[in-house]
């Protein structure tokens, strides 16, 4: 049982996590403690060690902050709670009316303002089995005059003065999931997203740690906003020592407006603690993404190597070199051929088209039967692309419904990729969408969509007047439910021009992300790290892309390409007819070692190895310890003249290991007798016991840059 609740004070504990909130009736709900698991202390003596004393300067009693920091109750710190009615009643003061246990992990706490006559909801949990806690907040105008909610954030996290290490997001189309290290502040340090989709840049989460914390040790907090929308996300750091972090929805002037009991619901912020360092942090929220936001029924069926048609074709579709191409990809192993951009109404560049969801005729004039046959027959499932949010202005769907789309006033739309988005909140385009995808799925063997939403939305307003961001992702959300109700069985993939859509809200909804759109895998080496501190491998489209990078131009080889793309969910997306001879024999080998041990890489708990910045290091360990992967990338040269050691981690100290070199096949040190020599490491290996390869750590051979090697090490029996 997570949770124990007393007169005063509400209490979580799992694993090494405790929360700790202070709800007595008729008091404010507050966050008296979230952090590493306390065993003997009481609520009561948590909150009074707590006790801050009267300064000079300031307010003659100290003022506790609350789970929202309302205006009214005047605390310091940033207010999570902005409302007014007609430019009055914004002096919000919630007390705590009732407390409900939902389950044995979680509790809903009421509060009431009487004074402005609000009404809010905490739903607040912690999960048993991975101790990552949510905070989701709902306000509820309880008076009869219309509310204005400038702000609510899911909650205001009060956090430790020991956790001063800031790690942000910030990122780029083709290079997400950047981290970057905010040095000490007093003040905040605030990320505004309002581009109406999660966005590359602006990632919604972040990370505080000790000031020691590295990938496997100190201490570590970890926040995401569950959301694909626009959000705010905040460190606030008071000059009085105290901090907080805010995550809410970033809401346009007068979005959420409720009318005499009408409610707001703020995204779900996933928040965890790890007393192992950052790793011990991704862990959880994997296992918490695997637990409680994804479909089981999916995850659990081992993730089929993709051929994507994308960077092969473009546009130039023609079912003669598709069922070419799906012959090449079965060939070397893949199990899922996926149809991107350029299928339907028009569309044979990205000025025309979106919006007419039927089969071309002009390209396909016998329909998609028999390529989904073709794809079929061998042996692989057929997935499809839709971008359903948009619309060209040149497509029939447009010039017959040309008020369906988002606006604002009559501003011009802002230009991008030549197309507007559709307002999802009318049921009319959401029932014309629905129709249109059901239509399809119901008449085709198709068992995947490719989901994509390639603009910024910078006039989300409906009928041109409301903004409606938020109402417009949850209606999404609704959408891809009602296709998902309709067809079980059907697997959805997140893309938002590579990874602008990424999040645990839109996964609650679909089956994987489309990382990025860079395949370069040297970049792909930091985006993916990047996205492991909140994703697990077996959600990240990972695929192997020409020889020569359509994005950076970058040539690379076969060998390094794999190995990117091995520890993910692994596909290719090149055109395979130019292929040589001897790639595809690469690429086939890498396929069915990737089958091999899928199962490891996406059930393994994984890890990111602290090393120089010359390499990228990550690995991934077997739950039950019997075994592991580690890759090695040599990203540049080393400015040493040998490599550093490298240490396994997550094994058992106690057992012999078998260690070799998987990765690339037949690999050689540039000098010998090298360790790869002398260990036999790429052909039978040797022995070592754990404690040896996580303590002393393996010599790591002479490389080229851009070379990366995978051990495996498997218990000795
Ligand atoms: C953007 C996606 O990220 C690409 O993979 C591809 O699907 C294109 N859109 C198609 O327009």
């Amino acid at each position: 049982m997570a949770i124990k609740v007393t007169e005063d004070y509400v209490r979580f504990d799992a694993g090494d996590t405790s929360l700790i909130l202070a709800c007595a009736i008729g008091e404010r709900p507050r966050i008296v403690y979230l952090g590493g698991r306390l065993f003997a202390s009481h609520p009561a003596e948590i909150d009074l060690i707590h006790t801050r004393q009267h300064a000079h300067g300031s307010a003659d009693v100290e003022i506790a902050p609350s789970i929202l920091n309302e205006l009214g109750a005047g605390v310091v710190a940033k207010a999570g709670f902005l409302v007014h009615r007609n430019g009055d009643e914004w002096y919000s003061f919630f007390s705590v009316t009732a407390i409900e246990c939902l389950s044995e992990e979680e509790v809903v706490i009421t509060c009431l303002d009487h004074h402005t006559n609000i009404e809010v909801k905490h739903t607040i949990s912690m999960m048993v089995d991975n101790e990552v806690i949510t905070f989701q907040t709902s306000v509820q105008n309880v008076g009869r005059s219309m509310l204005n909610l400038q702000s609510c954030m899911a909650a205001c996290v009060p956090i430790g003065p020991q956790f001063d290490q800031t790690i942000g997001f910030s990122g780029r189309w083709a290079g997400e999931f950047k981290l970057q290290h905010i040095p000490k502040f007093i003040g905040s340090y605030v990320r505004e997203n309002k581009k109406g989709r999660t966005s590359h840049d602006a990632f919604p989460a972040i990370i505080l740690g000790t000031a020691e914390a590295d990938e496997n040790s100190g201490q570590a907090l970890g926040f995401h906003l569950g959301w694909s929308g626009n959000s705010h996300i905040e460190v606030e750091r008071l000059s009085d020592g105290r901090a907080f972090v805010h995550m809410g929805e970033y809401l346009f002037p007068g979005e959420v407006l409720l009318g005499a009991e009408e409610i707001y619901q703020t995204p779900i912020l996933y928040v965890g603690y790890s007393g192992d360092g950052f790793n011990g942090l991704s862990h959880k929220f994997h296992n918490a993404l695997k637990s409680k936001v994804l479909d089981d029924r999916k995850q659990n069926k081992p993730r089929p190597i993709h051929y994507n048609t994308w960077e092969a074709v473009y546009f130039d579709h023609s079912p003669q070199k598709l069922m070419e191409l799906a012959q090449r990809a079965a060939d070397v192993g893949a199990e899922r051929f996926v149809l991107d951009d350029g299928w339907f109404g028009g569309r044979r560049n990205d000025q025309t088209g979106l919006g007419d969801w039927w089969i071309a005729a002009e390209v396909y004039p016998e329909g998609l039967k028999p390529l989904i046959d073709h794809v079929n027959a061998l042996g692989m499932e057929f997935g499809i692309w839709f971008e359903p949010e948009m619309v060209n202005p040149d497509s029939e769907l447009y010039r017959k419904h040309p008020d369906w789309i988002l606006s604002a006033g009559d501003l011009e739309q802002v230009p991008f990729r030549n197309q507007y988005a559709l307002d999802l909140t009318r049921s009319d385009v959401c029932d014309y969408l629905f129709g249109c995808i059901d239509d399809l799925l119901s008449h085709h063997n198709i068992s995947y969509i490719k989901w994509d939403m390639n603009r910024d939305v910078h006039h989300p307003g409906h009928a041109a007047g409301r903004a409606v961001t938020s109402k417009q992702t949850k209606a999404l959300y609704s959408l891809l439910e009602r296709i998902r109700n309709a067809h079980p069985d059907i697997e959805i993939e997140s893309c938002s021009s590579g990874g602008g859509r990424a999040d645990y809200g839109i996964l609650n909804h679909s089956d994987r992300i489309w990382t990025s759109d860079s395949n370069d895998a040297l970049d792909r080496q930091h985006i993916q790290r990047g996205a492991s501190y909140f994703f697990p491998l077996s959600i990240m489209g990972a695929h192997v892309g020409p020889e020569v990078c359509h994005i950076t131009g970058r040539k690379l080889s076969m060998e390094l390409r794999v190995a990117t793309a091995f520890l993910g969910h692994m596909g290719m997306e090149m055109n395979l007819l130019d292929e040589t001879p001897e790639n595809l024999k690469i690429l086939k080998l890498g396929i069915s070692l990737h089958k091999q041990y899928r199962r490891l890489i996406h059930q393994g708990d994984f890890y990111r190895l602290d090393t120089p910045d010359f390499v990228n290091a990550v690995c991934v360990v077997s739950k039950d310890k019997e075994q592991a992967l580690l890759s090695w990338c040599n990203m540049t040269g080393h400015s040493e003249t040998l490599p550093p050691r490298i240490f396994f981690t997550g094994l058992k100290p106690d057992k012999l290991y078998r260690l070799r070199i998987i990765w690339p096949v037949g690999l050689q040190s540039i000098t010998s007798p090298s360790i790869i020599d002398v260990m036999d490491l790429a052909g039978m290996g040797e022995l070592v016991m754990g404690e040896a390869l996580m303590k002393i750590g393996v010599q790591a051979p002479l490389l080229h840059p851009e070379t990366c090697i995978i051990y495996h090490v498997q218990l000795d029996d």
